[in-house]
């Protein structure tokens, strides 16, 4: 008799703390789960090229658009409770054609709350901070990354090799 009266009180408690979580704010349990939605966009810094902006995550395909010199590609996007949203572009002008990982999400949630703004140069895309912008180079190019993972496997084997 003890024990259920004493599951009976702890199930109550519990209830209590989940309706007082749910009406705290007047938001709902869900919202600590819930991540702000993100507006990233992508203007056009290369003054003497169109620049060709294509984005996508691994569900969805934002679209190709051709900018201007000062143009802005702009899109919203969902970061997710795990921390792995990823969204990744292709640009090109002239003959040239480059990848970039716009958004990773443990990189750039701290300066991407609700927007996200970047300008596109010719030696990579610049992420403007409150103060500041901070540049980074192109992804690697498909031969570069090919190498990049061989030298990783051959790292992986020659430890496997060690070991045993
Ligand atoms: C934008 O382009 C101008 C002119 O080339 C350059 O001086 C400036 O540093 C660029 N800004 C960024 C953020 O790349
Ligand atoms: C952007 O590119 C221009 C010209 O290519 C260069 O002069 C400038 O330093 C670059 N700016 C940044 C922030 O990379």
């Amino acid at each position: 008799m003890i024990s259920t009266t004493k599951i009976v009180i702890s199930f109550s408690m519990l209830l209590a703390i989940l309706f007082a979580l749910q009406v705290k704010d007047g938001e709902s349990v869900d919202s600590f789960f819930d991540r702000p939605t993100v507006t990233v966009f992508i203007d056009n810094n290369i003054s003497d090229f169109q620049l060709g902006v294509n984005c996508e995550d691994s569900h969805n395909k934002i679209g190709f658009r051709s900018l201007k010199f000062g143009e802005t590609y702009s899109f919203m996007l969902k970061p997710n409770f795990a921390e792995t949203t990823l969204y990744h572009c292709r640009f090109i002008w002239g003959t040239v054609s480059h990848h970039f990982d716009i958004y990773i999400q443990h990189r750039d949630r701290d300066d991407c709350k609700h927007e996200c703004h970047w300008k596109i140069n010719k030696s990579g895309p610049c992420k403007e901070k409150t103060d500041s912008e901070e540049c980074f180079p192109w992804n690697p190019n498909l031969v570069k990354r090919i190498m990049l993972l061989m030298c990783n496997w051959i790292n992986i084997f020659s430890i496997k090799i060690y070991v045993s």
